[in-house]
């Protein structure tokens, strides 16, 4: 079943069960290399599901559970091999999501769960959302808890902290510099063959084209807008309101504005539901003014780099 978190809704089965979780990878269409995080009720329950974890990941655990933050962590072997492709480790999380947690409370069981969506689309963020991204698909899942819209909107931070130094493999809802922080270490950056799925060049897509333009550059925000136009296409606009305002006015009127963000927290909120407002508006290309690269700000840009990158 679907169901709620923080972050983004997940397509949930079983972590110790091969069928439920070969369901998930089939209602995907995802690849069966890429390990799935699994979901966890309590913090103390790192220890039951993970082969002696690290003194840096029970401090992650301790400090950051319930919350967005999966860390990477030797696999047990009463984790199916399917939910973690095969690898020796299995990314967990504590979930911070009432529905999430009343589900692993009462199933009793850690739940293996992606991003609702069909592999290398847009993470879905409300209840909605999930039945769309499925509605043609026949094995999709057989239910949906509706939780609401999600309250992070983008995936959790992924860490690996198997040996040696931590490794960060994914931006996410909890800011780097606050695990640096926790760690007193700087996290080095994943590089190498793409471990995560969300560290594939193309990936969080949107139906329509996107193209990047760093803050505090009007002009080529309008530039962008005018050359997608030129070529015909029928053009929205999203970044944040603060640094919109004052050229709106430069840009053509024909452009459809997702402005309504307000700080760095709401970009990411509001992000997916965002271009996917902008697919039901048929527009054919997205430009995005990106945030700063602090704070969330790091995973808005990650994903919108994504959506922007070339597609397969
Ligand atoms: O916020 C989230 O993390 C959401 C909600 C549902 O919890 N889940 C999510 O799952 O984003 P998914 O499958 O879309 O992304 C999980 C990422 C994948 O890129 C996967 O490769 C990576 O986690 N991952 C999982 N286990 C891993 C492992 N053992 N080693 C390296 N990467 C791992
Ligand atoms: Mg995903």
């Amino acid at each position: 079943m679907a169901f709620p978190t923080e972050t983004v809704y997940g397509l949930g089965a079983d972590a110790t069960d091969a069928t439920a979780l070969g369901r998930v990878f089939a209602a995907k269409a995802r690849p069966s290399g890429h390990p799935l995080i699994v979901h966890l009720a309590f913090p103390d329950q790192l220890d039951r599901w993970s082969e002696d974890p690290s003194p840096a990941a029970r401090r992650l655990a301790e400090t950051f559970w319930p919350g967005p933050l999966t860390i990477v962590v030797p696999r047990r072997d009463t984790i199916s091999p399917v939910a973690t492709g095969g690898k020796p480790s299995v990314g967990l999380r504590v979930p911070d999501h009432p529905v999430a947690l009343a589900l692993l409370e009462r199933t009793g069981r850690p739940i293996a769960a992606p991003s609702a969506n069909r592999f290398g689309r847009v993470s879905p963020t409300t209840a909605a959302d999930v039945a769309a991204e499925f509605l043609a698909v026949a094995a999709g899942p057989d239910l949906v808890l509706d939780g609401g819209p999600c309250r992070v909107g983008v995936e959790s931070t992924i860490v690996e902290v198997l040996y040696g130094e931590p490794v960060l493999l994914r931006p996410g809802g909890i800011p780097a510099e606050l695990i640096e922080e926790v760690l007193g270490c700087a996290l080095r950056s994943a590089t190498g063959p793409a471990r995560a799925s969300g560290m594939l060049s193309s990936h969080y897509a949107p139906r329509a084209e996107v193209s990047l333009v760093e803050p505090g550059n009007p002009a080529a925000l309008a530039m962008a807008v005018a050359a997608a136009l030129a070529d015909g296409k029928r053009v929205a606009v999203l970044g944040l309101s603060s640094d919109l305002v004052g050229w709106r006015a430069d840009l053509d009127p024909a452009a459809l504005v997702l402005d309504t963000i307000d700080s760095t927290e709401q970009y990411a909120r509001m992000l997916y539901r965002h271009l996917r407002e902008a697919d039901r508006a048929d527009a054919e290309h997205i430009v995005a003014l990106l945030p700063e690269p602090d704070g969330l700000g790091r995973a808005v840009r990650d994903r919108l780099r994504k959506a922007a990158a070339p597609r397969p």
